[in-house]
């Protein structure tokens, strides 16, 4: 698979097949992404791959916290501005008509949304899942090492024939998660990743991208 195909055919995908990931396909990919930049090399992503009995455990316990409508863990990392303003807030609106009119949720049926949301705790019926936490005295420029680490991940993910969703959402119920891995306390969960082989029976919400002049200005002289 050449990069072009990996990067066009890498999508949050939502819904897995039970069949299980390879052991060995996740140690290639984790050895591979290693090689991710980081500025000044610090690769500060501190990734945890979890898969049969341990991630069970944890699809358990928070399965039940959302059953229960036991509240999310105090947010760690703000994980957007408290307004979003203009285009991202209508991007964001966009992405959700396209995620949930994918299932056939209307805009309006919020119970629906939340449910459909909900899933994400069952790392989407992913038998694989990766958990990305980052030293809390760090800052921006190496959250955005992570962010190359993770879509490195996710690219190499492909080439294994394998697909991925990453989660923020596991953020939300970061308890949970540390009380299945144990990491230090010194690091914050940034996000989860499932990962598996797709069920392809399953309607994929299909994402846009805003023209390329609203993100990229070439700047050559040549008008
Ligand atoms: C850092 C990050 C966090 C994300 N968190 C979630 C999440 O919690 N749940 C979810 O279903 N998708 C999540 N996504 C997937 C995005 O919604 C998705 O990447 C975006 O809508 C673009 O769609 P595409 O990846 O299919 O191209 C996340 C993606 C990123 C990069």
């Amino acid at each position: 698979m050449d990069v072009y195909e990996a990067v066009t055919s890498r999508r949050a995908v939502r819904a897995f097949t039970d069949r299980p990931v390879p052991r060995p396909a996740l140690e290639r990919v984790v050895s591979a992404a290693a090689w991710a930049p980081s500025a000044s090399n610090l690769q500060p992503w501190h990734a945890y791959v979890l898969t049969g009995d341990p991630l069970a455990e944890l699809k358990k316990r928070a399965g039940e916290r959302v059953a229960t409508g036991d509240p999310w863990d105090e947010p760690e990392y703000e994980m957007y501005p408290p307004a979003l303003k203009s285009p991202y807030r209508e991007r964001r609106s966009a992405f959700g008509e396209q995620r949930y009119g994918a299932l056939g949720i209307a805009h309006e049926d919020i119970e629906a949304r939340q449910r459909a949301a909900s899933a994400n705790w069952d790392a989407f019926g992913a038998p694989a899942a990766l958990f990305c936490y980052i030293d809390r005295d760090l800052g921006p420029a190496q959250w955005s090492d992570v962010g190359m680490y993770l879509q490195t991940v996710m690219l190499l993910l492909r080439a294994e024939g394998l697909h991925s969703c990453t989660q923020m959402a596991w953020a939300k119920y970061h308890r949970s998660v540390a009380e299945v891995l144990s990491p230090p306390d010194e690091l914050i969960l940034f996000c989860g990743m499932s990962i598996g082989f797709e069920d392809v029976t399953a309607n994929p919400a299909r994402t846009g991208r805003a023209p390329l002049d609203e993100t990229v200005t070439f700047v050559d002289g040549v008008s």
